[in-house]
């Protein structure tokens, strides 16, 4: 205690570890994840470990330490490498563009750390295949961030799945639309699955409810799919004519190894839509059906209710004790917004580092973003040949 009866807090006692993280690359999902560690601490009572932001890496200087003051974190760099091999670093957190996934991920395993890695795992099918086999060998942790799983509704939407309150699964049907792209003189530089890489809607935002599929309803066997790319060519904001060959929408049918059957849609030319993913799985008992935009709430049927009169979807509110993934502090009906998605998946993954549990099922290891992979080069070879493909158990591979 000092003269003026102020104790001193001493840091060295916490009973939860330090875990100190790297971040690769400072834009929307670098702030996002940095966010999620920082909300760790306080918005769970008893947090697994107080990560430290060490360092973050970007390459423009002056916008990095930007980020790095906001954020508070201690350093930060402009090598990649210097940042993947920094023997300080406990977690490798890649939230790069999509075609400095694997690069960076690699090497960051090789030098012992443990990898997140943002979605999709790369956006070639047999990089994604090295990072989930280096993975295995290293034999460190790692997740790729599929973070919708982590919100409490989709959680609520497994279990009730895994008890068995829908029965038998009979249908999935996903949709995942946004609107960047729907005026064909939109500059390209602002159609952001057109621009830079052109990764393309299935391979940005179809990727999240294939996965999805996977995480609820199980293994995908069979896909047929339909690519489209409307606008061919779009300025960008120096007049120059660029080539688009990104998807801009598409549809596939999904065959899963359980029986049940599905369609997911992705899009960028769904006008009006601003980040719509809503899904619903029919069983024989009974069905959900989840909006993200309205990501508090399951909406439950259930055929248990006996009464004819108020049988219906129920909307429940999922922010109760009893729900998955609480935030001890918020009561009930004090509701969870968007980032809560990372702050829990993040949790998840410093649980696994600092307990040694297993990334799966909850969470996607890279294994699983592998698997996701799988299935868009089959919805890719399917559009392209015009006919249905079949995949082969990706637990043969790896
Ligand atoms: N999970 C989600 O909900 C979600 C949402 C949006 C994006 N994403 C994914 O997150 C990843 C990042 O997307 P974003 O929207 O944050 O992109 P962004 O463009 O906003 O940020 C990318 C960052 O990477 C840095 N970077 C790029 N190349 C680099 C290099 N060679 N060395 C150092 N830094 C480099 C850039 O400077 C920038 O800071 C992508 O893979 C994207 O698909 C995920």
């Amino acid at each position: 205690m000092n003269l003026n009866g102020f104790y001193q807090v001493d840091y060295s006692k916490s009973d939860f570890p330090e875990v100190k993280i790297g971040t690769l690359g400072y834009g929307f999902m670098g702030q996002i994840h940095s966010n999620a560690f920082i909300k760790i601490p306080f918005s769970f009572s008893n947090p697994i470990s107080r990560p430290v932001l060490l360092a973050i890496c970007g390459r423009n200087q002056k916008k990095v330490e930007h980020i790095a003051r906001r954020f508070g974190y201690k350093e930060y760099c402009l090598d990649w490498q210097l940042l993947a091999k920094d023997p300080r670093i406990d977690i490798f957190d890649n939230c790069a563009p999509d075609d400095w996934h694997y690069l960076p991920s690699i090497l960051a395993m090789e030098k012992g750390k443990h990898v997140i890695c943002e979605k999709p795992l790369s956006l070639k099918l047999d990089e994604a295949f090295q990072m989930a086999k280096k993975a295995q060998e290293v034999g460190v942790k790692t997740m790729c961030c599929y973070n919708y799983r982590f919100l409490p509704a989709v959680q609520l939407a497994r279990q009730l799945i895994e008890q068995g309150t829908l029965g038998i699964i009979y249908q999935f049907r996903a949709k995942y639309l946004q609107q960047a792209g729907h005026n064909p003189f939109e500059l390209v530089e602002k159609v952001w699955y057109a621009h830079g890489t052109q990764s393309g809607t299935l391979m940005g935002i179809g990727s999240h409810i294939i996965d999805m599929a996977y995480f609820l309803v199980g293994e995908i066997t069979a896909v047929c799919g339909l690519k489209k790319t409307y606008n061919q060519i779009r300025k960008d904001s120096l007049g120059k004519d660029h080539p688009i060959s990104a998807d801009e929408c598409t549809i596939a049918i999904l065959e899963f190894k359980n029986g049940a059957v599905g369609t997911i849609e992705s899009s960028g030319v769904s006008t009006g839509r601003k980040n719509y993913q809503g899904w619903e799985i029919n069983g024989s008992k009974g069905s959900i059906f989840f909006d993200l935009e309205d990501l508090n709430h399951l909406q439950v049927y259930s055929t248990d209710i006996n009464s004819p009169e108020i049988q219906g979807f129920s909307n429940v509110l999922v922010t109760d004790a009893e729900h998955p993934l609480q935030i001890k502090y918020l009561p009930s009906g004090h509701n969870q917004g968007w980032e809560y998605g990372h702050v829990h998946a993040l949790h998840h993954f410093l649980d696994c580092v600092v307990n040694d549990k297993p990334v799966g099922p909850l969470g996607a290891s890279f294994q699983d973003g592998y698997r996701v992979q799988v299935v868009i080069e089959a919805i890719n070879q399917s559009s392209a040949k015009g006919k249905r493909v079949e995949i082969k158990d990706v637990g043969e591979d790896i």
